[in-house]
């Protein structure tokens, strides 16, 4: 069995350490595809190293500040030629992004099988790009590897139960791998941690300056620790923000994952607007605060770590308290936190390679 893994972007490099570590123990002749989506060290060569993985095997040029349709297609070609080389017999495709959905398009024009890792996760809100690339995905993939109950549901839903497996988390396979390295250290100061990067959250100066306004307030109860995503950057770098730089809000470079794992771990609480770090503060039992009207990662929500607030100033400050004043309940169904341990074995990866071993 020949597999060819696609990555892009930060995410799937976390999501790639594991399996490669899975393929290597059932002797997988695989190779890595990068197709460079995200190309700064910080992005990529930061989590290359940190997550010890392989230099990959072809790194695509990657057509920066072009409109997305532009960048899908220049991959899809880019990618489609790979495999007309090296034809593996499963395209691995893993998540959401630009990515992944260039990846999937080009295996399904070479008519080589699609494994799409994290299949069947629904945030019900179309107008995200994420959304709509889960949607294609799934549905041209040969096998769809869930997460979750909840995202073999939505499959199920979708009519697409035959392909459907459930293995558990993948992401929280490489959490569990590092666990050992993440203490709970004594911190001088408490601290938040922030990350944005949603285009819907970030490419119109409006809303962003909307939500800085809203960060400035909680970093007048706590310090907040802003790894800023260079898409984010650049959108701070057209605004003027009066009384800038403010001491209260650390800015830093994306930082690799171990570091930033860390960092999460010993915070009071995230604000985010990612995917992945919503459930990575699940495991890792840290208050979650959304900055999205909804979430894919709804069991998280059951659980409890994680309320979605949107941009809603009240909401976030009412959260905010609650977190500080220690009167918030995070558990709220011990039998979510349960059912969401189960799955978080760290053997996702392992149960992946099984099943399409068996299979092939
Ligand atoms: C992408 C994913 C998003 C994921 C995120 C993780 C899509 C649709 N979105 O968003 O789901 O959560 O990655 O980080 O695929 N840029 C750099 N340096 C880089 C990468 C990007 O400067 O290393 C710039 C690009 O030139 C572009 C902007 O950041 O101007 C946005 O990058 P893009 O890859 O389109 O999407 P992300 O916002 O990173």
């Amino acid at each position: 069995m020949k597999i060819c893994l696609c990555v892009g972007t930060r995410p799937n490099f976390i999501k790639a350490a594991p399996l490669i570590r899975a393929f290597k123990k059932y002797n997988i002749d695989f190779r890595l595809v990068h197709t460079g989506q995200h190309y700064d060290t910080n992005m990529s060569d930061a989590f290359f190293m940190g997550l010890s993985l392989p230099e990959p095997d072809v790194t695509l040029g990657f057509l920066k500040d072009v409109f997305r349709a532009a960048q899908i297609k220049h991959m899809t070609k880019a990618v489609s030629s790979y495999f007309r080389i090296y034809r593996p017999d499963i395209a691995m495709v893993l998540g959401d992004v630009n990515s992944t959905l260039a990846c999937a398009m080009s295996a399904r024009i070479m008519e080589i099988k699609i494994a799409h890792v994290e299949a069947g996760e629904r945030c019900g809100d179309s107008n995200m790009i994420e959304e709509r690339n889960r949607k294609y995905i799934d549905s041209v993939s040969d096998y769809l590897f869930c997460a979750s109950e909840n995202s073999l549901d939505n499959l199920i839903d979708d009519g697409m139960a035959k392909r459907a497996h459930l293995v558990g988390n993948i992401m929280i396979d490489q959490l569990k791998y590092i666990e050992p390295l993440i203490t709970k250290d004594e911190q001088e100061e408490p601290y938040a941690v922030l990350t944005l990067h949603r285009a819907e959250n970030v490419d119109s100066l409006e809303k962003l300056r909307k939500i800085w306004d809203i960060v400035v307030k909680v970093s007048e109860k706590i310090k907040v620790i802003f790894p800023c995503h260079p898409r984010t950057r650049k959108q701070f770098e057209k605004m003027t923000i009066d009384g800038f730089p403010f001491t209260r809000i650390i800015f830093c470079n994306p930082l690799p994952y171990l570091s930033f794992t860390k960092l999460v771990n010993n915070a009071k609480f995230v604000m985010t607007d990612s995917g992945g770090l919503q459930m990575e503060a699940a495991y890792l039992n840290i208050p979650c605060i959304t900055l999205r009207d909804s979430t894919e990662w709804v069991e998280t929500v059951s659980v409890g770590t994680n309320v979605v607030t949107g941009i809603d100033e009240c909401k976030i400050m009412f959260n905010v308290n609650s977190i500080l004043n220690g009167d918030y309940v995070w558990i709220q169904s011990m039998e979510s936190m349960i059912k969401l341990n189960q799955l978080h074995d760290g053997n996702a990866a392992e149960r992946i390679v099984e099943i399409l071993k068996k299979e092939m």
